[in-house]
């Protein structure tokens, strides 16, 4: 076996990896979401923002879906997002909530 032939693999992997741990982290993505998100939800919904992304009729269908409605909400408060913190959000809500 030549290990040479392993490297394109494990460089894919390698980039993975990093591209995931920089481009996503739902952790911050609660911190950005809880103040920047939640009390508008929160008036919406007599207190129970959570309720906005668990409803029967939610809007928001599929992965695709759920950025594009993130990306409408930051745009709307004008919060000049990077994508990182873009990415972290929907990160949160889709493992918090919606788990497509
Ligand atoms: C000024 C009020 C307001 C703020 C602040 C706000 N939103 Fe929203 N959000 C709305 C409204 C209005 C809707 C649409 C609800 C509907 O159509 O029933 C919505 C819907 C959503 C949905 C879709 C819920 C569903 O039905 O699946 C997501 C996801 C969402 N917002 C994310 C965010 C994120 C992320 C932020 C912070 C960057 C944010 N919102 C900040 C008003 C707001």
């Amino acid at each position: 076996m030549n290990p040479i032939r392993h490297i394109p693999f494990l460089l894919a992997l390698l980039a993975l990896a990093t591209s995931t741990q920089v481009l996503a982290d739902a952790k911050r993505g609660k911190v950005l979401h809880d103040q920047h998100c939640i009390g508008c939800h929160a008036n919406m919904t007599g207190g129970k923002p959570e309720l906005l992304y668990t409803r029967h009729d939610r809007r928001v269908k599929d992965l695709a879906g759920l950025h594009r409605q993130v990306r409408r909400c930051e745009q709307n408060l004008e919060l000049k997002w990077f994508d990182e913190d873009l990415n972290s959000v929907v990160e949160y809500l889709n493992s918090s909530y919606y788990h497509f």
